[in-house]
């Protein structure tokens, strides 16, 4: 039996680059048993809100100012995800760590990009150039990104994709996060993507 498309959230903070590659994805076919339906942002204005319109999705902006609880910004965020019938949650370099409620509730149905080879540099306060700046001032000479499942603990749950990137002399945390986004981030985010949605429609599909 064919099932429809899994709709997919993607919450975002900044510059949308992620965002970008699962919208560029989706066009080339690359995802196809998802759908991306809604773009969620906890920042006004973040870049990613204007490739999302520029792409004509649906977008939505849930901040900390307006929710100042943690569970009124989770409740407003869980009102959109569910009135829009989403069925997969993709963080895109969303700065907010989310409750052990929020991801109780959507087990199996989040996933998270980071930008280094998870158990290294990742964690709380493990988030952006940080985590470059982690990697070079200890010296590795490879890194790379890693997709995951998110549960309640900060990058812990299962590992879904890694891939690997050499680190060059003269590296800056900027020129080590930008070859780590092109020659990972943006090719296993999307991979990774699909293969959930995958397995989410062949759930559907056992009943
Ligand atoms: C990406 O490098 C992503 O892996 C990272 O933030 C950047 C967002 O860029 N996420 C984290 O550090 C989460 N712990 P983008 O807005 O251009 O996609």
């Amino acid at each position: 039996m064919l099932t429809d498309k899994v709709r997919i959230a993607v919450l975002v903070s900044g510059g949308g680059t992620n965002l970008q590659a699962l919208i560029d994805a989706e066009r080339a076919g690359i995802i196809e048993s998802g759908t991306v339906s809604l773009v969620i942002s906890n920042v006004p204005g973040a870049y990613a809100l204007e490739r999302a319109r520029a792409a004509k999705l649906e977008t939505a902006v849930v901040t900390r100012a307006d929710h100042p609880g943690a569970e009124d910004f989770e409740s407003a965020l869980c009102e959109l995800i569910d009135s829009r019938r989403i069925g997969l949650i993709v963080l895109a370099g969303f700065m907010r760590i989310l409750s052990a409620d929020f991801t109780g509730k959507y087990r199996d149905r989040i996933i998270n990009v980071h930008p280094s080879l998870i158990p290294s540099f990742c964690g709380e306060g493990f988030y952006g150039l940080r985590v470059h700046e982690a990697a070079l001032a200890y010296g590795v000479k490879v890194t790379g990104a890693t997709v995951h499942f998110v549960n309640e603990i900060p990058d812990g749950g299962k590992i879904i994709m890694q891939k690997a990137v050499e680190v060059k002399d003269g590296d800056t945390a900027e020129t080590l996060q930008r070859r780590v986004m092109e020659e990972a981030e943006w090719q296993i985010l999307p991979r990774s993507a699909e293969l959930v949605c995958r397995m989410i429609k062949k759930e559907r599909e056992n009943g």
